[in-house]
Protein backbone atom coordinates (compact mmCIF):
# COMPACT_ATOMS: atom_id res chain seq x y z
CA UNK A 1 0.00 0.00 0.00
CA UNK A 2 0.93 3.84 -1.02
CA UNK A 3 1.60 5.48 2.52
CA UNK A 4 1.74 9.04 3.22
CA UNK A 5 5.13 10.22 4.42
CA UNK A 6 5.01 10.77 8.05
CA UNK A 7 5.61 14.22 7.86
CA UNK A 8 2.02 15.13 5.81
CA UNK A 9 -0.11 12.52 8.14
CA UNK A 10 1.15 14.60 11.18
CA UNK A 11 0.76 17.82 9.63
CA UNK A 12 -2.67 16.82 8.48
CA UNK A 13 -3.63 16.38 12.34
CA UNK A 14 -1.51 18.94 13.97
CA UNK A 15 -4.53 20.13 15.83
CA UNK A 16 -5.62 17.19 17.24
CA UNK A 17 -4.98 19.10 21.17
CA UNK A 18 -4.04 15.59 23.34
CA UNK A 19 -1.14 14.42 20.45
CA UNK A 20 -0.13 17.95 19.30
CA UNK A 21 2.93 18.08 21.92
CA UNK A 22 3.95 14.58 20.39
CA UNK A 23 3.27 15.37 16.90
CA UNK A 24 5.19 18.27 16.89
CA UNK A 25 8.21 17.64 18.73
CA UNK A 26 7.99 14.67 15.80
CA UNK A 27 7.81 16.72 13.00
CA UNK A 28 10.19 19.24 14.28
CA UNK A 29 13.25 16.95 15.27
CA UNK A 30 12.55 14.09 12.67
CA UNK A 31 10.96 10.98 13.67
CA UNK A 32 12.66 8.36 14.80
CA UNK A 33 12.94 5.74 11.81
CA UNK A 34 11.07 2.98 13.10
CA UNK A 35 12.20 -0.42 11.56
CA UNK A 36 8.52 -2.36 11.25
CA UNK A 37 10.03 -5.22 12.05
CA UNK A 38 11.20 -4.66 15.18
CA UNK A 39 8.38 -5.70 18.24
CA UNK A 40 5.75 -3.25 18.82
CA UNK A 41 6.59 -3.40 22.76
CA UNK A 42 9.66 -1.97 22.01
CA UNK A 43 8.56 1.20 20.01
CA UNK A 44 8.22 4.42 22.89
CA UNK A 45 4.41 5.81 22.99
CA UNK A 46 5.88 8.53 20.55
CA UNK A 47 7.05 5.81 17.76
CA UNK A 48 3.65 4.19 17.83
CA UNK A 49 1.47 7.52 17.85
CA UNK A 50 3.34 7.93 14.57
CA UNK A 51 2.58 5.03 13.34
CA UNK A 52 -0.85 5.01 14.26
CA UNK A 53 -1.64 8.11 13.09
CA UNK A 54 0.66 6.89 9.75
CA UNK A 55 -2.40 4.49 9.04
CA UNK A 56 -5.84 6.00 8.18
CA UNK A 57 -4.72 7.48 5.76
CA UNK A 58 -7.84 7.55 3.34
CA UNK A 59 -10.07 8.43 6.06
CA UNK A 60 -7.80 11.35 6.61
CA UNK A 61 -7.22 12.60 3.35
CA UNK A 62 -11.32 12.29 3.59
CA UNK A 63 -12.30 14.41 6.63
CA UNK A 64 -11.08 17.70 5.21
CA UNK A 65 -11.87 19.49 8.09
CA UNK A 66 -9.72 17.81 10.37
CA UNK A 67 -6.93 20.50 10.93
CA UNK A 68 -9.65 22.82 11.92
CA UNK A 69 -10.91 20.46 14.74
CA UNK A 70 -9.68 19.90 17.96
CA UNK A 71 -9.18 16.05 18.84
CA UNK A 72 -11.34 15.27 21.10
CA UNK A 73 -14.50 16.66 19.74
CA UNK A 74 -13.45 15.21 15.73
CA UNK A 75 -16.40 15.13 13.79
CA UNK A 76 -16.13 12.10 11.79
CA UNK A 77 -18.36 13.01 9.59
CA UNK A 78 -17.69 12.32 5.69
CA UNK A 79 -20.87 11.75 4.30
CA UNK A 80 -20.99 8.51 4.85
CA UNK A 81 -24.10 8.08 6.75
CA UNK A 82 -26.54 5.91 3.90
CA UNK A 83 -23.35 4.42 2.39
CA UNK A 84 -24.25 0.20 2.03
CA UNK A 85 -20.37 -0.77 1.86
CA UNK A 86 -18.79 -0.83 5.82
CA UNK A 87 -15.54 1.55 5.96
CA UNK A 88 -13.84 -1.61 7.50
CA UNK A 89 -14.06 -4.35 5.16
CA UNK A 90 -11.71 -7.69 6.23
CA UNK A 91 -10.70 -8.24 2.82
CA UNK A 92 -9.06 -5.06 2.28
CA UNK A 93 -6.77 -4.62 5.30
CA UNK A 94 -4.17 -6.45 4.79
CA UNK A 95 -2.81 -6.29 8.46
CA UNK A 96 -5.79 -8.46 9.95
CA UNK A 97 -5.32 -9.74 13.41
CA UNK A 98 -7.62 -13.26 12.78
CA UNK A 99 -9.51 -12.54 16.13
CA UNK A 100 -10.68 -9.42 14.27
CA UNK A 101 -12.61 -12.02 11.91
CA UNK A 102 -13.78 -14.08 14.47
CA UNK A 103 -15.05 -11.39 16.27
CA UNK A 104 -17.10 -9.43 13.53
CA UNK A 105 -18.65 -13.12 12.96
CA UNK A 106 -19.55 -13.83 16.38
CA UNK A 107 -20.63 -9.73 16.63
CA UNK A 108 -23.23 -10.07 13.91
CA UNK A 109 -24.34 -13.61 15.48
CA UNK A 110 -25.83 -11.93 18.25
CA UNK A 111 -27.92 -9.43 16.50
CA UNK A 112 -31.15 -8.77 17.73
CA UNK A 113 -34.28 -7.91 15.01
CA UNK A 114 -37.66 -6.52 15.63
CA UNK A 115 -39.34 -6.49 12.47
CA UNK A 116 -36.81 -7.46 10.33
CA UNK A 117 -34.77 -4.69 11.62
CA UNK A 118 -31.41 -4.63 13.52
CA UNK A 119 -32.22 -3.03 16.88
CA UNK A 120 -29.11 -4.47 19.22
CA UNK A 121 -27.26 -6.97 20.35
CA UNK A 122 -27.88 -9.62 22.94
CA UNK A 123 -25.64 -10.01 25.89
CA UNK A 124 -24.58 -13.26 25.73
CA UNK A 125 -24.99 -15.78 22.71
CA UNK A 126 -23.68 -19.05 25.00
CA UNK A 127 -25.11 -22.12 24.26
CA UNK A 128 -23.26 -24.22 26.93
CA UNK A 129 -24.57 -22.24 30.15
CA UNK A 130 -27.60 -24.04 31.75
CA UNK A 131 -28.48 -20.88 32.94
CA UNK A 132 -29.92 -18.13 30.50
CA UNK A 133 -30.99 -15.66 33.14
CA UNK A 134 -31.44 -12.43 31.24
CA UNK A 135 -27.94 -12.76 29.16
CA UNK A 136 -30.62 -13.53 26.39
CA UNK A 137 -31.95 -9.76 26.46
CA UNK A 138 -30.26 -6.57 25.01
CA UNK A 139 -28.70 -4.27 27.37
CA UNK A 140 -28.52 -0.94 27.18
CA UNK A 141 -25.08 -0.60 28.72
CA UNK A 142 -23.95 -3.80 26.90
CA UNK A 143 -24.89 -2.29 23.37
CA UNK A 144 -22.55 0.50 24.25
CA UNK A 145 -19.56 -0.79 22.46
CA UNK A 146 -20.97 -2.96 20.23
CA UNK A 147 -22.99 0.42 18.74
CA UNK A 148 -19.55 2.03 18.73
CA UNK A 149 -18.24 -1.10 17.10
CA UNK A 150 -21.37 -0.84 14.19
CA UNK A 151 -20.43 3.28 14.08
CA UNK A 152 -16.69 2.53 13.79
CA UNK A 153 -17.90 0.17 10.82
CA UNK A 154 -19.96 2.40 9.04
CA UNK A 155 -23.18 0.87 9.94
CA UNK A 156 -25.18 3.15 11.61
CA UNK A 157 -28.45 2.20 11.09
CA UNK A 158 -28.64 -0.80 13.90
CA UNK A 159 -27.66 1.95 15.86
CA UNK A 160 -30.04 4.74 15.04
CA UNK A 161 -33.24 1.53 15.60
CA UNK A 162 -31.90 0.79 18.95
CA UNK A 163 -31.59 4.65 20.40
CA UNK A 164 -35.54 4.85 18.59
CA UNK A 165 -36.87 1.81 20.10
CA UNK A 166 -35.45 2.14 23.72
CA UNK A 167 -36.70 6.09 23.82
CA UNK A 168 -40.00 4.70 22.59
CA UNK A 169 -39.62 2.25 25.98
CA UNK A 170 -39.45 4.60 28.02
CA UNK A 171 -42.37 5.95 27.37
CA UNK A 172 -43.98 2.98 28.47
CA UNK A 173 -46.32 2.60 31.85
CA UNK A 174 -43.24 1.59 34.36
CA UNK A 175 -44.16 -0.30 37.82
CA UNK A 176 -42.49 -2.18 40.33
CA UNK A 177 -45.18 -3.65 42.52
CA UNK A 178 -47.09 -0.62 43.18
CA UNK A 179 -44.55 2.10 43.01
CA UNK A 180 -44.86 3.84 39.63
CA UNK A 181 -41.00 5.06 38.17
CA UNK A 182 -40.27 8.17 37.05
CA UNK A 183 -40.69 9.01 33.22
CA UNK A 184 -37.45 9.70 32.40
CA UNK A 185 -36.41 6.08 33.64
CA UNK A 186 -34.52 3.72 31.05
CA UNK A 187 -34.70 0.45 30.96
CA UNK A 188 -31.69 -1.75 31.81
CA UNK A 189 -32.78 -3.87 29.10
CA UNK A 190 -35.55 -5.43 26.75
CA UNK A 191 -36.40 -8.53 24.97
CA UNK A 192 -37.53 -8.98 21.78
CA UNK A 193 -40.54 -11.90 21.35
CA UNK A 194 -40.92 -13.53 18.14
CA UNK A 195 -44.53 -15.58 17.87
CA UNK A 196 -43.51 -17.45 14.73
CA UNK A 197 -47.74 -18.36 14.57
CA UNK A 198 -49.23 -14.21 14.43
CA UNK A 199 -45.85 -13.69 12.64
CA UNK A 200 -45.37 -10.67 15.55
CA UNK A 201 -42.57 -9.33 17.20
CA UNK A 202 -43.10 -7.84 20.35
CA UNK A 203 -40.56 -6.14 23.24
CA UNK A 204 -40.48 -7.09 26.80
CA UNK A 205 -38.74 -4.21 28.48
CA UNK A 206 -37.47 -4.61 31.96
CA UNK A 207 -36.66 -1.38 34.18
CA UNK A 208 -35.42 -3.40 37.40
CA UNK A 209 -38.79 -4.89 38.36
CA UNK A 210 -37.30 -8.19 37.36
CA UNK A 211 -34.09 -7.73 37.80
CA UNK A 212 -31.61 -9.34 40.34
CA UNK A 213 -32.27 -7.34 43.64
CA UNK A 214 -34.65 -4.80 41.94
CA UNK A 215 -31.76 -2.78 40.84
CA UNK A 216 -32.41 0.56 38.82
CA UNK A 217 -30.29 1.42 36.33
CA UNK A 218 -29.38 4.80 36.61
CA UNK A 219 -26.80 4.46 34.26
CA UNK A 220 -29.20 3.69 31.27
CA UNK A 221 -30.19 6.96 30.25
CA UNK A 222 -26.57 8.34 30.35
CA UNK A 223 -25.24 6.07 28.49
CA UNK A 224 -28.32 6.55 25.86
CA UNK A 225 -27.99 10.20 25.50
CA UNK A 226 -23.38 9.37 25.60
CA UNK A 227 -24.71 7.08 22.67
CA UNK A 228 -26.65 9.48 20.64
CA UNK A 229 -23.76 11.92 20.63
CA UNK A 230 -21.72 9.13 19.52
CA UNK A 231 -24.00 8.72 16.71
CA UNK A 232 -24.32 12.00 15.75
CA UNK A 233 -20.42 12.83 15.76
CA UNK A 234 -20.18 9.99 13.72
CA UNK A 235 -22.29 10.34 10.94
CA UNK A 236 -22.82 13.87 10.78
CA UNK A 237 -26.76 13.35 10.87
CA UNK A 238 -27.83 15.94 13.60
CA UNK A 239 -31.75 14.89 12.48
CA UNK A 240 -32.05 12.01 14.87
CA UNK A 241 -30.81 14.29 17.84
CA UNK A 242 -33.12 16.74 16.39
CA UNK A 243 -36.46 14.52 16.25
CA UNK A 244 -39.09 15.37 19.25
CA UNK A 245 -38.99 12.09 20.50
CA UNK A 246 -35.31 11.86 21.34
CA UNK A 247 -35.42 15.72 22.34
CA UNK A 248 -37.95 14.83 24.98
CA UNK A 249 -36.75 11.61 25.81
CA UNK A 250 -32.99 13.52 26.75
CA UNK A 251 -35.25 16.11 28.79
CA UNK A 252 -37.15 13.34 30.47
CA UNK A 253 -34.16 11.66 31.69
CA UNK A 254 -32.43 14.99 32.93
CA UNK A 255 -35.47 15.88 34.74
CA UNK A 256 -34.89 12.97 36.67
CA UNK A 257 -31.36 13.83 37.69
CA UNK A 258 -31.10 17.55 37.89
CA UNK A 259 -34.47 18.13 39.87
CA UNK A 260 -33.47 19.80 43.33
CA UNK A 261 -33.42 17.37 46.69
CA UNK A 262 -32.36 17.86 49.82
CA UNK A 263 -28.64 16.95 48.20
CA UNK A 264 -25.66 19.22 49.99
CA UNK A 265 -23.61 18.17 46.75
CA UNK A 266 -23.39 18.62 43.12
CA UNK A 267 -23.10 14.64 42.61
CA UNK A 268 -25.82 11.99 42.72
CA UNK A 269 -26.97 9.90 45.19
CA UNK A 270 -27.23 6.33 44.43
CA UNK A 271 -28.40 2.92 45.56
CA UNK A 272 -26.34 -0.27 45.37
CA UNK A 273 -26.08 -1.74 42.33
CA UNK A 274 -27.06 1.20 39.95
CA UNK A 275 -24.95 0.67 37.20
CA UNK A 276 -22.51 -2.04 35.46
CA UNK A 277 -21.67 -3.55 39.37
CA UNK A 278 -25.46 -4.33 39.45
CA UNK A 279 -25.66 -6.30 42.59
CA UNK A 280 -24.83 -5.18 46.69
CA UNK A 281 -20.70 -4.23 46.06
CA UNK A 282 -21.09 -0.83 48.58
CA UNK A 283 -21.07 1.11 45.74
CA UNK A 284 -24.16 3.15 46.78
CA UNK A 285 -23.71 6.72 47.80
CA UNK A 286 -21.81 8.96 45.05
CA UNK A 287 -19.94 5.95 43.01
CA UNK A 288 -17.68 6.95 40.60
CA UNK A 289 -18.87 5.69 37.93
CA UNK A 290 -22.31 6.90 37.81
CA UNK A 291 -20.78 10.78 38.44
CA UNK A 292 -18.59 10.26 35.45
CA UNK A 293 -21.30 9.14 33.14
CA UNK A 294 -23.26 11.80 34.81
CA UNK A 295 -20.77 14.41 33.42
CA UNK A 296 -20.32 12.89 30.63
CA UNK A 297 -23.86 12.89 29.64
CA UNK A 298 -24.62 16.30 30.81
CA UNK A 299 -21.84 17.46 28.68
CA UNK A 300 -23.46 15.74 25.45
CA UNK A 301 -27.17 17.01 26.13
CA UNK A 302 -25.97 20.55 26.14
CA UNK A 303 -24.50 20.08 22.43
CA UNK A 304 -27.86 18.35 21.48
CA UNK A 305 -30.67 20.00 23.12
CA UNK A 306 -32.25 22.83 20.63
CA UNK A 307 -32.26 26.24 21.78
CA UNK A 308 -35.82 26.17 22.09
CA UNK A 309 -37.64 27.60 25.51
CA UNK A 310 -37.73 24.38 26.98
CA UNK A 311 -34.23 23.33 25.82
CA UNK A 312 -32.27 26.45 27.07
CA UNK A 313 -34.34 26.08 30.16
CA UNK A 314 -31.93 22.77 30.55
CA UNK A 315 -28.94 24.00 29.13
CA UNK A 316 -28.65 26.96 32.43
CA UNK A 317 -29.28 24.23 34.88
CA UNK A 318 -26.42 21.84 32.91
CA UNK A 319 -24.00 24.47 33.14
CA UNK A 320 -24.22 25.49 36.70
CA UNK A 321 -24.51 21.90 37.66
CA UNK A 322 -20.97 20.97 35.60
CA UNK A 323 -19.44 24.22 37.29
CA UNK A 324 -20.03 22.72 40.88
CA UNK A 325 -19.70 19.22 40.03
CA UNK A 326 -16.23 19.17 38.30
CA UNK A 327 -14.86 21.54 41.22
CA UNK A 328 -16.45 19.02 43.81
CA UNK A 329 -15.15 15.43 41.78
CA UNK A 330 -11.31 17.53 40.89
CA UNK A 331 -10.86 18.37 45.06
CA UNK A 332 -12.70 16.00 47.14
CA UNK A 333 -12.54 12.81 44.81
CA UNK A 334 -9.72 12.93 43.57
CA UNK A 335 -6.67 11.18 45.62
CA UNK A 336 -2.69 10.83 45.12
CA UNK A 337 0.31 10.97 47.15
CA UNK A 338 -0.14 14.44 48.34
CA UNK A 339 -3.67 13.76 49.14
CA UNK A 340 -3.70 10.82 50.43
CA UNK A 341 -0.60 12.31 53.38
CA UNK A 342 -2.53 15.18 53.90
CA UNK A 343 -5.80 12.77 54.57
CA UNK A 344 -3.51 10.70 56.70
CA UNK A 345 -2.69 13.89 59.15
CA UNK A 346 -6.29 14.84 59.44
CA UNK A 347 -7.90 16.34 62.08
CA UNK A 348 -11.53 15.49 62.61
CA UNK A 349 -14.64 17.09 64.06
CA UNK A 350 -13.88 20.32 62.72
CA UNK A 351 -17.21 22.61 62.52
CA UNK A 352 -17.30 25.79 60.05
CA UNK A 353 -16.30 26.60 56.73
CA UNK A 354 -12.61 26.55 57.89
CA UNK A 355 -12.81 23.00 57.72
CA UNK A 356 -10.34 21.09 55.93
CA UNK A 357 -11.53 17.70 56.71
CA UNK A 358 -14.91 18.61 55.17
CA UNK A 359 -16.32 15.59 55.02
CA UNK A 360 -15.03 14.24 58.74
CA UNK A 361 -13.02 11.20 57.01
CA UNK A 362 -11.48 9.43 60.11
CA UNK A 363 -7.92 9.13 59.19
CA UNK A 364 -8.32 5.69 60.93
CA UNK A 365 -10.78 4.59 57.97
CA UNK A 366 -7.89 4.61 55.29
CA UNK A 367 -7.39 0.55 54.17
CA UNK A 368 -3.79 -0.79 55.10
CA UNK A 369 -3.17 -1.81 51.38
CA UNK A 370 -3.46 1.83 49.95
CA UNK A 371 -0.30 2.20 52.10
CA UNK A 372 1.58 0.46 49.73
CA UNK A 373 -0.16 0.99 46.45
CA UNK A 374 -0.03 4.67 46.17
CA UNK A 375 2.80 5.79 43.51
CA UNK A 376 4.39 8.91 44.21
CA UNK A 377 3.64 9.39 40.40
CA UNK A 378 0.18 8.72 39.48
CA UNK A 379 -3.13 9.18 41.18
CA UNK A 380 -7.01 8.36 40.63
CA UNK A 381 -10.48 9.44 41.40
CA UNK A 382 -11.52 7.42 44.50
CA UNK A 383 -14.86 5.33 44.51
CA UNK A 384 -17.35 6.95 46.62
CA UNK A 385 -17.06 10.33 48.90
CA UNK A 386 -19.81 11.14 51.45
CA UNK A 387 -19.97 12.01 55.14
CA UNK A 388 -17.24 9.82 57.32
CA UNK A 389 -17.26 8.10 54.08
CA UNK A 390 -14.49 7.58 51.18
CA UNK A 391 -14.34 4.19 49.40
CA UNK A 392 -10.82 4.41 48.75
CA UNK A 393 -10.89 1.36 46.26
CA UNK A 394 -10.29 1.78 42.07
CA UNK A 395 -12.92 1.34 39.84
CA UNK A 396 -11.91 1.39 36.14
CA UNK A 397 -14.68 2.53 34.24
CA UNK A 398 -15.04 5.73 36.34
CA UNK A 399 -12.05 6.82 35.76
CA UNK A 400 -11.51 6.10 32.18
CA UNK A 401 -14.73 8.16 31.71
CA UNK A 402 -13.62 10.59 33.74
CA UNK A 403 -11.12 10.94 31.27
CA UNK A 404 -12.99 10.86 28.44
CA UNK A 405 -15.40 13.35 29.68
CA UNK A 406 -12.48 15.71 30.92
CA UNK A 407 -13.81 15.56 34.16
CA UNK A 408 -10.44 14.73 35.16
CA UNK A 409 -7.94 17.77 34.06
CA UNK A 410 -5.23 17.26 32.02
CA UNK A 411 -3.10 16.63 35.27
CA UNK A 412 -4.97 14.72 36.54
CA UNK A 413 -5.98 12.66 33.09
CA UNK A 414 -1.84 11.56 32.52
CA UNK A 415 -1.76 10.62 36.51
CA UNK A 416 -4.36 8.05 36.18
CA UNK A 417 -2.53 6.70 33.16
CA UNK A 418 1.04 7.10 35.40
CA UNK A 419 -1.04 4.79 38.14
CA UNK A 420 -1.99 2.00 35.36
CA UNK A 421 1.06 1.95 34.60
CA UNK A 422 2.95 1.72 37.97
CA UNK A 423 0.71 -0.83 39.58
CA UNK A 424 0.33 -2.74 36.01
CA UNK A 425 0.08 -6.32 38.17
CA UNK A 426 -2.68 -4.89 40.46
CA UNK A 427 -4.49 -3.29 37.88
CA UNK A 428 -4.16 -4.84 34.43
CA UNK A 429 -2.23 -8.50 35.64
CA UNK A 430 -3.06 -10.88 32.85
CA UNK A 431 -6.46 -9.98 31.69
CA UNK A 432 -7.06 -6.20 30.92
CA UNK A 433 -9.09 -4.82 33.40
CA UNK A 434 -10.03 -5.09 36.82
CA UNK A 435 -13.29 -3.46 37.31
CA UNK A 436 -12.03 -2.49 40.78
CA UNK A 437 -9.06 -3.09 43.23
CA UNK A 438 -8.85 -4.75 45.54
CA UNK A 439 -11.31 -7.35 46.42
CA UNK A 440 -13.22 -7.32 49.67
CA UNK A 441 -12.32 -10.67 51.61
CA UNK A 442 -14.07 -12.52 54.62
CA UNK A 443 -15.73 -10.33 57.02
CA UNK A 444 -15.58 -7.30 55.00
CA UNK A 445 -17.27 -9.20 52.03
CA UNK A 446 -19.86 -10.61 54.48
CA UNK A 447 -20.81 -7.15 55.66
CA UNK A 448 -20.41 -5.23 52.36
CA UNK A 449 -22.09 -8.13 50.01
CA UNK A 450 -24.27 -9.67 52.17
CA UNK A 451 -22.11 -13.06 51.36
CA UNK A 452 -22.80 -12.91 47.49
CA UNK A 453 -21.33 -15.91 46.50
CA UNK A 454 -21.04 -14.47 43.03
CA UNK A 455 -19.09 -11.78 44.23
CA UNK A 456 -16.32 -13.82 46.30
CA UNK A 457 -13.04 -12.05 46.28
CA UNK A 458 -11.50 -11.83 42.78
CA UNK A 459 -14.06 -12.85 41.22
CA UNK A 460 -16.98 -10.80 39.56
CA UNK A 461 -17.60 -7.38 40.38
CA UNK A 462 -15.19 -8.34 43.29
CA UNK A 463 -11.88 -7.60 41.82
CA UNK A 464 -12.77 -9.89 38.88
CA UNK A 465 -11.27 -8.87 35.43
CA UNK A 466 -13.69 -7.50 32.42
CA UNK A 467 -12.36 -7.97 29.43
CA UNK A 468 -14.95 -5.45 28.22
CA UNK A 469 -13.06 -2.65 29.39
CA UNK A 470 -10.16 -2.87 27.17
CA UNK A 471 -11.98 -0.62 24.49
CA UNK A 472 -12.08 2.26 27.21
CA UNK A 473 -8.31 1.81 28.56
CA UNK A 474 -7.60 1.98 24.92
CA UNK A 475 -9.67 5.53 24.64
CA UNK A 476 -7.87 6.99 27.47
CA UNK A 477 -4.58 5.78 26.25
CA UNK A 478 -5.26 7.41 22.87
CA UNK A 479 -6.55 10.38 24.26
CA UNK A 480 -3.41 10.97 26.55
CA UNK A 481 -1.18 10.54 24.35
CA UNK A 482 -0.56 7.29 25.44
CA UNK A 483 -1.16 4.30 23.29
CA UNK A 484 1.46 2.18 24.20
CA UNK A 485 -0.27 1.01 27.46
CA UNK A 486 -3.15 -0.09 25.06
CA UNK A 487 -0.98 -2.01 23.25
CA UNK A 488 0.05 -3.99 25.38
CA UNK A 489 -2.96 -4.25 27.12
CA UNK A 490 -4.58 -5.59 23.79
CA UNK A 491 -1.30 -8.05 23.43
CA UNK A 492 -2.71 -9.75 26.99
CA UNK A 493 -6.12 -9.87 25.52
CA UNK A 494 -5.33 -10.94 22.40
CA UNK A 495 -3.02 -14.21 24.21
CA UNK A 496 -6.46 -15.06 25.46
CA UNK A 497 -10.07 -14.30 24.35
CA UNK A 498 -10.62 -16.12 21.20
CA UNK A 499 -9.16 -19.51 22.86
CA UNK A 500 -10.88 -18.96 25.73
CA UNK A 501 -14.11 -18.35 23.99
CA UNK A 502 -14.62 -14.28 24.92
CA UNK A 503 -15.52 -14.85 28.51
CA UNK A 504 -17.48 -11.98 30.47
CA UNK A 505 -14.85 -11.97 33.23
CA UNK A 506 -11.73 -13.32 34.73
CA UNK A 507 -10.84 -13.99 38.15
CA UNK A 508 -8.11 -14.21 40.07
CA UNK A 509 -5.77 -11.68 41.65
CA UNK A 510 -4.08 -11.14 38.02
CA UNK A 511 -7.22 -12.08 36.17
CA UNK A 512 -5.49 -15.67 35.06
CA UNK A 513 -8.73 -17.90 35.27
CA UNK A 514 -12.34 -17.84 33.31
CA UNK A 515 -14.38 -16.41 35.56
CA UNK A 516 -16.44 -19.12 37.92
CA UNK A 517 -19.90 -18.12 36.49
CA UNK A 518 -18.61 -16.28 33.50
CA UNK A 519 -20.68 -16.31 30.51
CA UNK A 520 -18.92 -17.28 26.91
CA UNK A 521 -18.98 -15.37 23.79
CA UNK A 522 -20.42 -12.27 26.04
CA UNK A 523 -20.80 -9.92 23.61
CA UNK A 524 -19.11 -6.60 25.52
CA UNK A 525 -15.87 -8.89 25.24
CA UNK A 526 -16.12 -9.46 21.63
CA UNK A 527 -16.97 -5.67 21.14
CA UNK A 528 -14.94 -4.13 23.17
CA UNK A 529 -11.84 -5.86 21.43
CA UNK A 530 -12.95 -4.80 18.20
CA UNK A 531 -13.77 -1.07 19.28
CA UNK A 532 -9.98 -1.26 20.54
CA UNK A 533 -8.60 -2.46 17.45
CA UNK A 534 -10.64 -0.19 15.49
CA UNK A 535 -9.23 3.25 17.56
CA UNK A 536 -5.87 1.71 17.71
CA UNK A 537 -6.11 1.22 13.74
CA UNK A 538 -8.01 4.94 13.59
CA UNK A 539 -7.40 7.18 16.73
CA UNK A 540 -9.67 9.38 15.27
CA UNK A 541 -12.41 7.38 16.07
CA UNK A 542 -11.46 8.34 20.02
CA UNK A 543 -13.68 11.62 19.10
CA UNK A 544 -16.54 10.00 18.91
CA UNK A 545 -16.57 9.22 22.56
CA UNK A 546 -14.70 11.80 24.02
CA UNK A 547 -14.49 15.47 24.84
CA UNK A 548 -12.29 18.14 24.95
CA UNK A 549 -12.14 20.15 28.50
CA UNK A 550 -14.44 22.82 27.92
CA UNK A 551 -12.86 26.49 28.59
CA UNK A 552 -14.60 28.62 30.82
CA UNK A 553 -17.25 26.51 32.05
CA UNK A 554 -18.56 28.99 34.95
CA UNK A 555 -21.95 30.37 34.78
CA UNK A 556 -22.40 33.71 34.09
CA UNK A 557 -22.00 35.92 37.12
CA UNK A 558 -24.35 39.58 37.06
CA UNK A 559 -22.25 41.77 39.43
CA UNK A 560 -23.92 44.27 40.94
CA UNK A 561 -23.56 48.25 39.11
CA UNK A 562 -21.97 49.63 42.24
CA UNK A 563 -19.05 46.93 42.21
CA UNK A 564 -17.32 48.62 39.60
C1 LIG B 1 -24.11 -8.57 34.58
C2 LIG B 1 -23.26 -7.33 34.67
C3 LIG B 1 -23.95 -6.16 34.01
C4 LIG B 1 -24.32 -6.51 32.58
C5 LIG B 1 -25.14 -7.78 32.53
C6 LIG B 1 -25.38 -8.27 31.13
O1 LIG B 1 -25.27 -8.42 35.33
O2 LIG B 1 -22.97 -7.03 36.00
O3 LIG B 1 -23.12 -5.03 34.05
O4 LIG B 1 -25.00 -5.46 31.99
O5 LIG B 1 -24.46 -8.83 33.22
O6 LIG B 1 -24.19 -8.57 30.50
Amino acid sequence: MDRPKKRDTLRAVSSMSSLTANVEENGSKGIRAVNSLCSIAELNDKDLLALLLDRPRLKLERNKSYDEKSFGDLSLYDGRSGRNTPIFSIRDSFDIHPLVTEAWEALRRSQVYFRGQPVGTIAAYDHASEEVLNYDQVFVRDFVPSALAFLMNGEPDIVKNFLLKTIQIQGQDKKIDKFKLGDGAMPASFKVLHNPIKKTDTIVADFGESAIGRVAPVDSGFWWIILLRAYTKSTGDHSLAERPECQKGMRLILSLCLSEGFDTFPTLLCADGCSMVDRRMGVYGYPIEIQALFFMALRSALSMLKHDAEGKEFMDKIVKRLHAMSFHMRSYFWLDFQQLNDIYRYKTEEYSHTAVNKFNVIPDSIPDWLFDFMPLRGGYFVGNVSPARMDFRWFALGNCIAILSSLATPEQSMAIMDLIEARWEELVGEMPLKICYPAMESHEWRIVTGCDPKNTRWSYHNGGSWPVLLWLLTAASIKTGRPQIARRAIDLAEARLLKDGWPEYYDGKSGRFIGKQARKFQTWSIAGYLVAKMMMDDPTHVGMISMEEEKPMKPVLNRSHSWT
